[in-house]
């Protein structure tokens, strides 16, 4: 018969989580520092700038509507990445406040998601979704058995050792839920110290506290307390099974919505080796081919990325049945605009700004004061094909 000691699991159970805690921690500062030292992050004229990065990603995705908001303030927008990332990096790294960390990076991954890798078909060769799952699983886990010791063990034990046992227990469920951290490790062994009075443990009374009349009163209190207990027990289980629950229902729903986008994305156009050609110029363009002609009908336009400058561009099909092109960037403060059939104008959903396209983009309502920047275009009538000259 093999022995009980062989049968353990090498290496320990407490060590499966570290190469994931450590890539995402060193991948966040990275990403981070990355930023800081990128200098065309924070610079308007540079493709790469952050505002720039907020208006491409904001075409066609699920939270462009927000994003577009944001453009605007994207020196703010690009601190505040910056510092988030960093700041859940560390906080993975060195298990401080681990899982609200990883609660963080969870949501800053999402959003990427839901943004820069929106467009990526088949859903799976974009990174986010594998970090939206890397932190789903430290999130459940907690800081506990996370492959290495975390700070949040050290500060914590003491910190609680200075909160009276009573209060202890009422704080107890939120150690759990938010820090991952059970605190009250025994309820019973607190009920029965915290009914005893303070004098019987100090001299060391026990056993004549335990006799007579008061040994009695003091069993049923201890079976009430420890009813109580077990029931704040329950509680606390439930609300860490109701947190997992939720965790997996936004996974499923998310797988939902990724099947979806995916079904979407097929109909629209064909893969090739992972990536989107052309779809009929509804949203991107190959080479300078951005659309056909009979994918834009009249008083109606498509969306293209610029090569020259990965701007988002803007394709206007007019009623005199004339197409121009512009650079979708507002003049104003960057944000992208879109057109509406109904006023046939280009407008900016960020402050109001409206430009005619029929009349070299010239802005007809504030706050932009110049014209949106024009793309030369050349329609071939032969093949249909609409391309940047
Ligand atoms: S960004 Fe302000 S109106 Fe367009």
């Amino acid at each position: 018969m093999i022995p009980q000691k062989a049968l353990r699991p090498f290496p320990s159970r407490n060590r499966i989580l570290l190469p994931l805690r450590l890539f995402l921690a060193i991948t966040f500062i990275y990403a981070g520092i990355q930023k800081i030292t990128d200098p065309q992050f924070f610079d308007p004229k540079a493709i790469g700038y952050i505002g720039k990065q907020l208006a491409r990603f904001s075409v066609g995705s699920p939270i462009g509507g927000l994003m577009v908001h944001f453009v605007s303030h994207a020196a703010l927008v690009g601190v505040a990445i910056i510092l988030g990332e960093i700041a859940i990096g560390l906080g993975t790294l060195f298990g401080f406040l681990f899982r609200p960390a990883a609660f963080f990076g969870l949501i800053l991954s999402l959003i990427f998601f839901l943004s820069a890798s929106w467009h990526t078909y088949p859903y799976f060769y974009g990174a986010d979704i594998v970090f939206i799952f890397a932190w789903i699983t430290l999130i459940l886990n907690g800081p506990l058995h996370s492959g290495y010791p975390t700070l949040d063990e050290y500060v914590i034990e003491p910190l609680v050792a200075h909160i009276p046992v009573q209060t202890q227990r009422q704080v107890a469920p939120i150690f759990a839920l938010v820090l991952g951290i059970n605190i009250v490790s025994n309820p019973d062994d607190i009920t029965a110290m915290s009914t005893m009075p303070q004098y019987a443990i100090q001299q060391g009374a026990q056993g004549r506290y335990q006799q007579g009349q008061q040994m009695r009163v003091h069993n049923q209190h201890q079976r009430k307390q420890s009813q109580t207990a077990r029931t704040r027990e329950n509680r606390r289980n439930f609300l860490l099974g109701a947190f997992s629950g939720a965790i997996g229902g936004l996974a499923i729903f998310g797988f939902a919505a990724l099947l979806f986008k995916d079904s979407q994305l097929a109909t629209t156009g064909s893969t090739t080796g992972g990536t989107t050609a052309p779809a009929s110029g509804t949203t991107t363009s190959s080479g300078n081919v951005i659309a056909q002609v009979s994918a834009v009908p009249t008083n109606s336009a498509a969306t293209f990325t610029i090569p020259s400058n990965g701007d988002p561009g803007v394709l206007v099909h007019l009623n005199n049945g004339q197409f121009v092109a512009y650079d979708a960037t507002c003049t104003h403060a960057g944000c992208p605009v879109s057109y509406d059939p109904t006023s046939q104008l280009l407008q900016c959903p960020c402050h109001g700004a409206a430009f005619d396209p029929a009349k070299n983009a010239e802005v007809v309502n504030p706050p932009a004061s110049t014209p949106l920047t024009s793309v030369q275009i050349k329609v071939d009538s032969a093949t249909g094909a609409i391309t940047i000259v």
